[in-house]
């Protein structure tokens, strides 16, 4: 594959008007370190004062590989305790000063960090990050670039607003992430599962918005064959592909299945790294993916970091959309994660995110192990369907027909549960006496105060559909949907939390 690697094909007929006048310019920024600065308004590095910040951090195997527990760093409570005692905490500092002198371990400064930088980010972070897609992603063309961002919200927008116009489409799954979803519309811009100009009033979309890694809200993984499937038709019908991918390091380790508790793999750290279901950008021999990554779901979303990967063209549209508008994100957050990651190296930032995907992985199971307590739960394909419990108050007609469903995640933060509108006992009488949209937004929205009344709040899935509560009604679609989150809290909370939502679900299709 390597000696046939060639640079990004020419995609400069997909940039939208705004990005034919964004050139990235030079503001001096990065002229030589001995020259006077008589440019821009910098403060002086003496008028800052911050004079040092010092980071205590986790090291990177604070978290076990196979965790029984998610209670803080370490193997096991008693564990944590000992190395407490011992002395052995799994904590580690590093200091960022105003200047760095010479011998200095650490490679950022707030000299640089406090001051304006350039576009591009801090050199060290752009250093790692760059060397971190090489290793990781190994997009399968030369010159592809990468770029900091302020995260993958921010870079979603950026990525639109070079590459659309008002009033023109994107292609994207029938739900897909709300806040990416909510950006588009506010574009006129139309999602699609099957296009029809004509009928649309709309050209042929350019760009596809996908989730290379496990799939907000979804759940799903998809295959290494299927993303291939997906390039292919990309190339063919000359499309930008959007990856915006902040779960692609937390694909659980085994699918889950009940009963049975996941042997721990015998892999080395890098073969677990490699072992990850590819990005879009691994296939990407003609740069036609702009990949956005984030470190909200790695180090902290309040750090407001993150990285795009793409073209030459693409990068450099960005960066000049960057200088116009967003700047840069903060220098501060750019030196504590450029930092930490600098001491991690690329081995510990790889242990680091196998041991929060196994804690992730272990949070899964047991949300789901919960639900088989509370629920008569049957295997259905790949999908779980979950009856009333047969000893429960339920009618004895309504022990026979599902509640809902869904499908085990593949690993990320979330269930997506089908609530089975269509077998629920008022359903029918409503959906005639109002109409079926009508119907289910009522008894979607009594689900949804019933189970905040109850203390447990999730997000209605109408919030994550593309298409109209009348397009849904029109294709059929009489379900509603829910998204429950296993990602933070201790176990007690979460077992509730799904042991309430259970509940609730009964006692709604009572
Ligand atoms: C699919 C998807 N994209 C983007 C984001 C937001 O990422 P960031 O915090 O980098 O803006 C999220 C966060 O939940 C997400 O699920």
């Amino acid at each position: 594959m390597s000696e046939k690697r060639s640079n990004a094909v020419d995609l400069s007929h997909h940039l939208s008007d705004i990005a034919k006048t964004l050139e990235p310019r030079s503001f001096g920024l990065d002229t030589d370190p001995g020259s006077i600065n008589l440019d821009g308004g910098a403060p002086d590095i003496e008028y800052f004062p911050i004079e040092s910040l010092q980071v205590q951090y986790l090291k990177p195997d604070a978290f076990p590989i196979s965790p029984t527990d998610v209670l803080p760093h370490g193997s096991s409570f008693f564990g944590w305790i000992a190395n407490m005692l011992t002395g052995k905490t799994p904590i580690a500092q590093f200091v960022v000063p105003r200047r760095l002198k010479a011998g200095d371990e650490s490679v950022f400064e707030l000299k640089t960090a406090l001051s304006y930088s350039g576009f591009e980010g801090l050199a060290p972070l752009q250093k790692t990050i760059r060397e971190w897609v090489t290793r990781v992603h190994k997009p399968a063309y030369n010159d592809y670039k990468t770029l900091i961002d302020l995260g993958a919200t921010c870079a979603w927008n950026s990525a639109l607003t070079i590459l659309l116009n008002p009033g023109e489409a994107f292609l994207t799954d029938r739900y897909a992430y709300n806040t990416a979803l909510a950006q588009g519309i506010t574009r006129d811009a139309r999602v699609l599962a099957t296009w029809d100009e004509k009928a649309r009033g709309l050209k042929r979309p350019r760009v596809i918005y996908t989730q290379g890694g496990v799939h907000n809200p979804a759940g799903i993984l998809i295959s290494a064959q299927r993303k291939r499937d997906i390039y292919d038709v990309a190339v063919r019908y000359d499309l930008v592909v959007i990856e915006d991918d902040p779960y692609y390091f937390q694909q659980a380790s085994t699918p889950y299945i009940h009963g049975v508790a996941p042997a721990p793999k015998q892999q080395t750290d890098d073969e677990w790294l490699d072992g990850l279901v590819p990005s879009f950008l691994q296939f990407d021999y003609q740069g036609r993916v702009l990949r956005l990554d984030t470190f909200s779901k790695s180090l902290g979303p309040g750090g407001r970091v993150g990285y795009y990967t793409g073209s030459p063209l693409l990068i450099s549209k960005l960066l000049g959309l960057h200088q116009a508008y967003l700047t840069f994100p903060s220098g501060l957050s750019q030196a504590i994660f450029g930092e930490l990651l600098h001491r991690y190296k690329q081995e510990g930032f790889t242990r680091w995110l196998r041991g929060i995907t196994a804690q992730y992985e272990l949070r899964r199971n047991w949300a789901i192990d919960t639900l088989y307590q509370c629920l008569d739960i049957r295997v259905q394909n790949r999908a779980l369907v979950a009856y009333a419990p047969t000893k429960g108050a339920m009618s004895e007609k309504f022990a026979h027909q599902s509640l809902l469903s869904f499908i085990p995640p593949d690993g990320g933060m979330f269930i997506w549960f089908a609530i089975h509108l269509h077998n629920h006992p008022r359903y029918q009488q409503l959906s005639h006496q109002t109409s079926p949209t009508e119907a289910k937004n009522a008894l979607s929205l009594e689900l949804f105060t019933n189970l905040i009344n109850a203390g447990v709040v999730m997000r209605r899935g109408e919030l994550f559909a593309v298409e109209t509560d009348e397009e849904r009604a029109s294709r059929g679609e009489d379900d509603i949907f829910l998204r429950a989150a296993f990602s933070s809290g201790t176990k007690e909370q979460l077992e509730k939390g799904f042991k309430i939502f259970a509940a609730q679900v009964v006692k709604f299709f009572q």
